[in-house]
């Protein structure tokens, strides 16, 4: 027994912000955004929040895949931009979308989040615990970044991706997650710090720091170590491969990968021209569009991998 995905969705707040938007409010151009990331504009929530979006992609990947919300074990939330400390963005899905038979809880592997909660379920799937889960990624990254930031701002935006996830008898072959805290400054975010009635601080928040070329070293290194690692621990000839859905930070990263796997370029989809890094959605919505565009055949074999803060990275190899 494995786990299958059988529907997916994913959301996008309306609002578009070009680079030359971006332009107005620091020094950039949309030559060096696009030409650095692959990145033309990205969507950024205005009146809407984390959970907002996880439930309109929750909704959608629901009626995909067919099933009634009753049917929903366990319901997993993988964010780094949850709206508040608690309840658990989970729990306020779980909430809109009556899900009252699932247990629901929230993920921090901010851009590999998605892939482990899906990790997680299939787990739970695998060993009988739950049958149906709910495994979402959604991010509001515009609001932990500094808008004065050039480094950083250009390569964000907001949205969101699910997928229901069931037991079957094909389906997910393997999977593997990692992570190397001992990087973990290369890419943060400190949370409230500092302040209680004893010290007489006030708490503050930070914003998205980032070493960019550590990351890009990090990535196009990690990324297709991970995804030779699932191949070869099951026996899978890469030229059987379909698909490859990375993570969507940066075009470059993309290419490398593709180029020290030895694979062609159209293999690995890329859509970071309209949505920008959108961390733990990014992976669902790529799968999502070309789920929606009948790209994806049941019996095609794909590989989903990313990587992100912690530093983190994970992958999947599975038949859709
Ligand atoms: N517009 C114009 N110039 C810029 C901008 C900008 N938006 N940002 C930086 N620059 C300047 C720098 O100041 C620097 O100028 P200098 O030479 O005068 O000092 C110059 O451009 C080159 O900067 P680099 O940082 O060396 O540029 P690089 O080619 O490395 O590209 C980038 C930067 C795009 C950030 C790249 O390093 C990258 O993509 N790294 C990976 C980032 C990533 O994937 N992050 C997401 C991680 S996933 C997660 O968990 C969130």
């Amino acid at each position: 027994m494995t786990s299958k995905i059988i529907g997916t969705g994913s959301y996008a707040p309306a609002q578009v912000v070009t680079n030359d938007d971006l332009a107005k409010i620091v020094d950039t151009s949309d030559e060096w955004i696009a030409s650095r990331t692959g990145i033309r504009e990205r969507r950024i929530a205005v009146d809407e929040g984390t959970t907002d979006m996880a439930v309109k992609a929750a909704r959608r990947a629901i009626d995909n895949a067919g099933v009634e919300v009753s049917e929903i074990d366990v319901i997993v939330l993988a964010t780094t931009t949850a709206d508040n400390c608690c309840p658990a963005g989970a729990c306020q899905v779980q909430a809109e979308l009556g899900a009252d038979k699932a247990v629901a809880f929230d993920l921090v592997a901010a851009c590999s989040g998605f892939l482990f909660g899906l990790n997680v379920v299939n787990a739970f799937i695998q060993t009988g615990v739950y049958r149906t889960a709910l495994v979402i990624g959604s991010d509001h990254l515009s609001k932990i970044v500094d808008w004065s930031d050039r480094g950083t701002c250009v390569l964000f935006g907001d949205g969101a991706g699910a997928a229901v996830i069931q037991a079957s008898e094909t389906g997910i072959k393997h999977m593997v997650m990692g992570s190397d805290g001992m990087k973990g400054s290369i890419l943060s975010c400190v949370a409230r710090t500092g302040g209680n009635f004893l010290n007489g601080k006030t708490p503050e928040l930070g914003y998205l720091q980032m070493n960019g070329q550590e990351v890009f070293k990090f990535a196009v290194k990690k990324v297709p170590e991970c995804v030779t690692q699932i191949l070869d621990e099951s026996g899978i000839n890469i030229e059987e491969i379909k698909y490859f859905i990375l993570h969507q930070a940066n075009f470059r990263i993309v290419e490398a990968a593709a180029k020290r796997l030895h694979q062609p370029i159209d293999k690995f989809p890329m859509n970071m021209d309209k949505y920008g890094n959108t961390s733990a959605a990014s992976v669902p919505i790529l799968l999502d569009e070309l789920n929606q565009e009948g790209k994806l055949k049941r019996g095609d074999k794909l590989v989903l991998a990313g990587f992100g803060a912690g530093m983190t990275w994970g992958a999947a190899l599975m038949e859709w």
